[in-house]
């Protein structure tokens, strides 16, 4: 295997980091390499807001519902879809923008998310390990208030970056056959659904999360606790408040 095909496939998330430093020019080098991402037109359609002040990572933190990396970790990273940028170029040259809509949104979330996945495997590759958080399209307008992001920008992504200091087991992943589909997409059975499940399943640490969520299958810790169904009505009605705010719904 190459250096490349190692790391890829020996990763896990880290949330745990060393009081170690990234250095400045590290974190440019990553971001260099991150912004040679492929982006859509090559509009470069995306910002990155970055965090090393303790007292706005402490700010930002009841934004991820206080989870302990970003106060810990020495660099976090809050990855925008940004039109803003590209809009005022248009305006200042005598061009009509016309990104004012979810399509827009979509593809600058899109150039953004390549972005953040191409940073995080260049830090992967120099030894630092990452953690996203999805918690960033929950609180978007709390982000976007504390960051001040304008018009035209919505945050989609942050990653937490650092010195490992935890080496976690690797979780699972489905079989690939169940995520791959060849020539044409394959419906799944009753039968395969359980085929494809039956390891993670049978997992000795997801029949832990069952039996202290006292549930009777892992789906309902999904369904039931972690990503429930009143939650995501919730998030998702406030995030589609921001695009509105953010200037993303005029269809
Ligand atoms: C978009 C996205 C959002 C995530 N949000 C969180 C999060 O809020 N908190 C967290 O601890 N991990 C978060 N993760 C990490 C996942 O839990 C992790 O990638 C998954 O469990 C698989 O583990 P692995 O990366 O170690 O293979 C997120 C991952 C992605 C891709």
């Amino acid at each position: 295997m190459t250096k490349t095909s190692e790391i890829l496939m020996g990763r896990t998330t880290i949330r745990k980091y060393t009081s170690e430093p990234v250095e400045d020019k590290l974190l440019e080098r990553l971001l260099e390499m991150g912004c040679r991402a492929s982006t859509t037109g090559n509009m470069q359609v995306y910002s990155i807001i970055v965090t090393r002040d303790n007292n706005m990572k402490k700010e930002l933190a009841p934004f991820h519902f206080n989870q302990k990396m970003i106060t810990e970790a020495p660099v976090v990273l809050t990855f925008c879809a940004d039109f803003n940028r590209f809009n005022k170029w248009c305006k200042l040259r005598n061009a009509e923008p016309g990104y004012n809509n979810f399509l827009s949104f979509l593809t600058a979330t899109i150039d953004a998310i390549l972005v953040a996945q191409t940073l995080c495997v260049a830090a992967e590759s120099e030894g630092l390990g990452i953690c996203y958080l999805g918690t960033t399209t929950y609180m978007a307008h709390k982000i976007i208030e504390l960051l001040k992001l304008p018009p035209g920008v919505v945050p989609v992504t942050t990653v937490t970056l650092g010195w490992p200091a935890e080496r976690p087991d690797q979780v699972d992943r489905l079989p690939l056959e169940a995520v791959v589909h060849k020539e044409m997409y394959g419906d799944y059975t009753d039968e395969s659904i359980g085929r494809y499940y039956k390891e993670k399943e049978n997992r000795k640490d997801s029949r832990q999360f069952v039996e202290e969520n006292k549930k009777e299958t892992l789906a309902q810790v999904f369904t039931d606790v972690r990503y429930k169904k009143a939650d995501n009505i919730y998030f998702s009605n406030m995030l589609l408040k921001v695009l509105k705010d953010q200037g993303f719904m005029e269809q």
